[in-house]
């Protein structure tokens, strides 16, 4: 990827990663971006640098504009190491004047670097610094999604520079939001969202409402992550909006997995229980079949999750035991829960699963229902109507 001028002397200047498939744990099946923002005006500004292996992309680019040896500044939005992997590189090849970051950015930047000989310049939310033309504004925006995360403004340009925050991982030739899918785009950042940021939706709501008491005008998104968000930045900001909120459809997500198939006979007639009831909208994931990133991606929006496990040795099945640590870590937020299973003789998994929902701040709809070896159709029938009972209290939520 070449550098690509998206505003007068301001310049794209990062790495598309097209192969990446497991970004720790979360499975970027379509790779990823690591942008990086160049910015040339009397004083010139280099906004986030990009992973180690990236490196040689970002000299590369770097160098289709300037030299990078002339670059004064460097920003530093976030210290995570896909931003921030090559920064001990380019800083002995730069030899910047100042190094911008938070005071939780300096924290960051030591412990993960040790060099207390950088010149750090510690910046907080409403600090300003000019570069000639233009001002760059600073925001903080602590746990979006680390401690040391802040946004810069560019108020001359009406560009954000966003870091983490409303950005996808998917590896592309395009470079802006009206040159690619936008369905696709919102898929990927619904993952984005759901994986990275949901456990902080009560921080994103804040954020979005200071951003609006301070009446910033934006006419141009540009993540750390992905396509730019030229034609309609409001998108993803409303976005962001109704995902924090915890908006649902009405839609049911049912997650499982099943031994000799007892607890997918299960259930599927959990499934026949919401579909009798008017609840067309179900998802049938299997634990060992559907990545735990893309299951809670279809959470994000669910109003109901429907949990099934078999017992093994005594417990959950593992694979919905990494599912359901990994959500509760994420903590979905008011949505309704069960649970079912099969079991051959101890039966354990049913009450584990209701403590997970538990853990998770779900009051579980029913006590579950448990099956012993294999179902016969009298015994689904305490399914469908659970099924029947979640699409009720569905409606009437
Ligand atoms: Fe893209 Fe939190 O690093």
């Amino acid at each position: 990827m070449a550098a690509l001028e998206i505003l007068k002397d301001i310049y794209w200047v990062g790495g598309v990663d097209w192969n990446i498939r497991d970004f720790h744990g979360y499975s970027t099946d379509r790779g990823t971006s690591y942008n990086a923002y160049l910015v040339k005006d009397e004083k010139i500004a280099l906004f986030d640098t990009v992973k180690k292996e990236f490196k040689n992309d970002l000299l590369h680019n770097l160098r289709q504009v300037i030299e990078p040896e002339k670059i004064d500044y460097i920003v530093i939005n976030h210290v995570e190491m896909d931003h921030s992997g090559s920064l001990p590189e380019i800083i002995e090849l730069i030899k910047p004047e100042k190094i911008f970051c938070s005071p939780m950015g300096k924290k960051a930047l030591l412990e993960h670097f040790h060099r207390e000989d950088w010149p750090y310049e510690v910046v907080a939310t409403g600090d300003s610094i000019s570069l000639g033309k233009r001002t760059v504004r600073f925001l903080e925006t602590k746990m979006l999604h680390w401690p040391d995360s802040m946004f810069s403004y560019l108020p001359e340009d009406k560009l954000l520079i966003s870091s983490d925050a409303f950005g996808h991982h998917w590896a592309t030739s395009e470079r802006f939001d009206d040159e690619v899918d936008p369905n696709e785009l919102m898929v990927h950042s619904a993952k984005y969202y759901a994986n990275i940021l949901m456990i902080f939706s009560p921080i994103v709501r804040k954020l979005l409402a200071q951003v609006q008491e301070l009446g910033l005008e934006i006419e141009m998104i540009a993540p750390d992550h992905g396509v730019i968000w030229r034609e309609n930045p409001g998108k993803i900001i409303e976005a962001y909006d109704r995902w924090s909120r915890g908006e649902t459809t009405d839609k049911a997500v049912i997650i499982y997995d099943s031994m000799w198939h007892s607890t997918e006979k299960m259930a599927r007639a959990v499934m026949n229980g919401l579909q009798k009831s008017g609840i067309s909208h179900v998802k049938l994931l299997h634990a060992r079949k559907n990545h735990r990133s893309d299951i809670i991606t279809e959470v994000l929006d669910a109003k109901a999750i429907i949990l099934g496990s078999p017992t093994l040795n005594n417990n959950l099945m593992p694979a919905m035991a990494d599912v359901l640590t990994y959500m509760k870590g994420l903590r979905p937020k008011g949505k309704i829960g069960a649970a079912f299973g099969s079991f051959g003789w101890s039966g354990e998994a049913v009450k584990q699963l209701n403590s997970y929902l538990g853990e998770m701040g779900i009051e579980p709809l029913d006590p579950g229902v448990k099956i012993k070896n294999v179902p016969d159709h009298d015994a689904l029938k305490g399914c469908v109507e659970l099924g029947e009972k979640i699409a009720q209290a569905m409606k009437g939520s």
